[in-house]
């Protein structure tokens, strides 16, 4: 079956078209049934235009907070009717509101590092690979994993890939190393929620 998503953005969008993708090739057996941000005009509701899918804003600005956005996004997502909810660059921490609402509705998150390490509030962006170069670790990575009410980074793992980090590294070369993974460990991850065919044997 089909796996219908909501992909929720902030920007520049690389993930989503890792799945945009992946899901055109038939590569992946889901369907984005919307894209939603919490910025407007961001380069990632261009990607979604492009490919035909439909995508809504909800700024906190436009709300009265953000229990309020995060309400309405989340009455959004289950009316459209996704049953997995994907993380790809979203900047905001997801208001406990938001899982009552879509109980049973599994969330994932995309780290640029190896969770636990290199996670929590504030970490994010280049202060991530900075933290991972300033530490003298050999490897970094990304990690796929599941989001759960009041906390940051510490959902199970669902998907995790390495990538060396090499002498004369910067944050701008590392982040572009583990961000090729990104892309894979997505899809990847996506792939896990995708319900198994039923076997018919004669
Ligand atoms: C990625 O590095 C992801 O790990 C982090 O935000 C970035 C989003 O990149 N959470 P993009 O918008 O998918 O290109």
């Amino acid at each position: 079956m089909t796996l219908p998503i909501a992909v929720l953005v902030s920007g520049r969008g690389s993930n989503l078209q890792a799945i945009l993708d992946a899901c055109a090739s038939a590569e992946l057996d889901a369907r984005v049934a919307i894209v939603v941000s919490n910025h407007a005009g961001v380069p990632a509701l261009q990607r979604a235009a492009l490919a035909g899918v439909p995508s809504a804003v909800f700024t906190v600005r436009a709300y009265a907070d953000r229990d309020a956005a995060h309400t309405a996004m989340a009455a959004t997502i289950a009316g459209i009717g996704a049953e997995l909810v994907v993380l790809a660059g979203f900047d905001h921490i997801l208001a406990p509101v938001f899982f009552v609402r879509l109980r049973g509705v599994p969330v994932i998150n995309l780290h640029p590092a190896l969770l636990p390490l290199f996670g929590g509030r504030g970490m994010h962006g280049d202060k991530v690979h900075q933290a991972v170069l300033s530490s003298g670790a050999t490897e970094s990575g990304c990690t796929v994993h599941r989001v759960h009410p009041e906390t940051v980074d510490l959902g199970e793992v669902v998907v995790q890939r390495r990538v060396p980090v090499l002498p004369g590294d910067d944050a701008a070369t590392l982040a572009a190393r583990v961000l090729d993974e990104e892309h894979i460990a997505i899809v990847e991850a996506i792939r896990r929620f995708v319900p198994a065919e039923a076997v018919t044997r004669v």
